[in-house]
């Protein structure tokens, strides 16, 4: 079973990262911290008839005495209201500094579950179990936890690792093929800017029926790399900006085409394809690059093409209010090959000139 270590920033300390087959189902000795603890399992509707049961049973063999919090799926969900709501249910379940909060489900989940755990007594022990392929590869790695504000998504949040993370990739067979393919789209980024050798993999396989068998291996090296970034500058002040490859543009889009409307991972494929783009006609990306990308997410059945009908302008003036824009430029990661790439800063006509050309 792949094991991926992540350092984390005192007072919290190194952690592990279970990836495998099956893991949910025999996951007693994974949870063996939990020995004589309560645990309170944070989940949503969706999720919970799939795999809360399983789960409390394992907390059950483990030692642990689990409650179970369920709300409802998606991205609303993320607000100070539902987590009042948890801190009620912590309180009601007498969940001490000693005990743990555990969330079961995608990034929603891991987001509010993580940022109750980080706030509730000033913080009990944490433990993450990702059902979907994003959260597995990106949001349950590297600490960040958060809720939304009215005004905008992750306003109210902090840094704050959890104690273990337990990758079972079987949850993926009851994920909907769009929600995996959000997650493939940050699969292939991490390709694009830090593993070339991941990328040609990918391309070599050329089709989500080929991945699945080797699933486990290739969400292993996303989380290595992860880790790898979250150890060299774990407050996100540095070089982990560089994971936000495609993220300007695509936090625009969504904001532009209403939140729901294209998955999180589905803008960020149109973010990467522009992107090269935006690289290539500023001379920092090798030519044919973004061709090759664009081939490399139509094999899997991701989108690259910019919607009709947004204006470059209001995109610009979007990704102006980034917490990534500085003054009068916002900042973007352009590929200097596969697998490697560089932050540099945009002037906001530049960008605006690079989206109405459609490069
Ligand atoms: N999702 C990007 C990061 O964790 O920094």
């Amino acid at each position: 079973m792949p094991i991926v270590s992540v350092s984390a920033p005192a007072p919290q300390s190194e952690y592990d990262i279970h990836i495998g087959h099956g893991l949910l189902e025999d996951a007693a000795s994974l949870l063996a911290m939990c020995r004589g603890r309560r645990v309170a399992v944070v989940t949503d509707d969706h999720v919970a008839p799939l795999y809360a049961d399983g789960l409390l049973a394992q907390l059950e063999a483990a030692g642990a005495r689990a409650c179970l919090c369920v709300l409802p799926e998606g991205e609303p969900t993320k607000c100070p209201e539902q987590l009042a709501r948890l801190y009620d249910a912590f309180l009601d379940a007498h969940i001490t500094r000693a005990d743990y909060v555990l969330a079961l489900g995608g990034g929603v989940m891991g987001d509010l579950a993580g940022y109750a755990a980080c706030t509730y007594l000033r913080g009990v022990h944490f433990i993450q179990v990702p059902t979907t392929l994003l959260a597995q590869v990106d949001s349950s790695v590297g600490g960040k936890v958060a809720v939304n504000h009215r005004q905008g998504k992750n306003l109210l949040g902090a840094f704050y690792q959890p104690e273990r993370v337990i990758i079972d990739c079987d949850v993926l067979r009851t994920l909907d093929a769009r929600q995996f393919g959000a997650g493939l789209g940050e699969v292939i980024k991490y390709g694009c800017i830090a593993d070339r050798a991941l990328f040609e993999r990918l391309e070599a396989l050329g089709s989500r029926e080929a991945l699945l068998p080797r699933l486990d291996k290739v969400i292993g090296r996303c989380c290595e790399i992860k880790a790898r970034y979250v150890r060299e500058d774990p407050h996100d002040h540095g070089v982990r900006m560089q994971l936000n490859f495609g993220h300007t543009l695509a936090h625009a889009l969504e904001n532009a085409m209403g939140y729901g409307t294209l998955l999180h991972g589905e803008a960020v494929c149109i973010g990467m394809v522009a992107a090269a783009g935006w690289g290539e006609a500023l001379g920092v990306t090798p030519a044919g690059t973004q061709a090759r990308l664009e081939r490399l997410l139509r094999a899997y059945d991701l989108p690259t093409q910019m919607p009709e009908g947004l204006s470059p302008k209001n995109l610009v003036e979007t990704m102006a209010l980034d917490k990534k824009a500085e003054g009068s430029s916002v900042r973007v990661v352009l590929l200097t090959d596969i697998g490697a790439c560089t932050a540099m800063p945009l002037e906001r006509g530049q960008l605006a000139r690079l989206l109405e050309r459609g490069v």
